[in-house]
């Protein structure tokens, strides 16, 4: 597990509207992950295809991608130990009513189709996904703070 693991995590349309993009990004921050990149976005939907191409067998493929056309995602890229797993931990369970209170999904949602966030399921999926999302010199690499014993 490297220190400067890196995930990608999106807060969708339905986030975005309920202006919970502030209390998402203060979660990962007070959790001690660093921002590395961060846009509002309004991709195509051949990007969106792209991004969810490993789904596109499911019945809920079609939906899932007219609901992330629905509005403006906020993109990011958190850095830090373990960032993939802990990431997915600070979202929640996929299905929001599976989701345990003090997860975002949990505190926030009810419906699988409009669970508020996506994260990387894992450190090959999230290089994937950055390099979907991301130009190279999007991400930013900067040292957070002076005090190793900080982190
Ligand atoms: S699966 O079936 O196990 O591969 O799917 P899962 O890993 O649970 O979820 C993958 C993404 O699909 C979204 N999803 C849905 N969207 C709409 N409707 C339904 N029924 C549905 N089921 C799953 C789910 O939110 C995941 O999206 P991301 O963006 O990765 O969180």
């Amino acid at each position: 597990m490297s220190a400067n693991e890196q995930t990608f995590i999106a807060v969708k349309p339905d986030g975005v509207q309920r202006g919970l993009v502030g209390d998402i990004i203060s979660r990962f921050e007070k959790r001690g992950y660093k921002l590395a990149a961060i846009k509002l976005v309004t991709p195509s939907k051949e990007h969106l295809e792209k991004h969810y191409e490993d789904l596109s067998d499911k019945p809920f493929f079609k939906g899932l991608v007219t609901y992330m056309l629905s509005g403006p995602i906020c993109a990011m890229v958190w850095e830090g130990r373990d960032a993939c797993k802990t990431g997915r931990m600070i979202l929640g369970a996929t299905n929001p009513l599976a989701s345990n209170p003090g997860t975002i999904r949990g505190d926030y949602a009810i419906d699988v189709g409009r669970n508020v966030c996506h994260g990387s399921d894992g450190v090959e999926s999230a290089k994937k996904e950055i390099a979907l999302w991301f130009g190279k010199d999007e991400v930013i690499s900067y040292k957070q703070s002076q005090f190793d014993w900080i982190y």
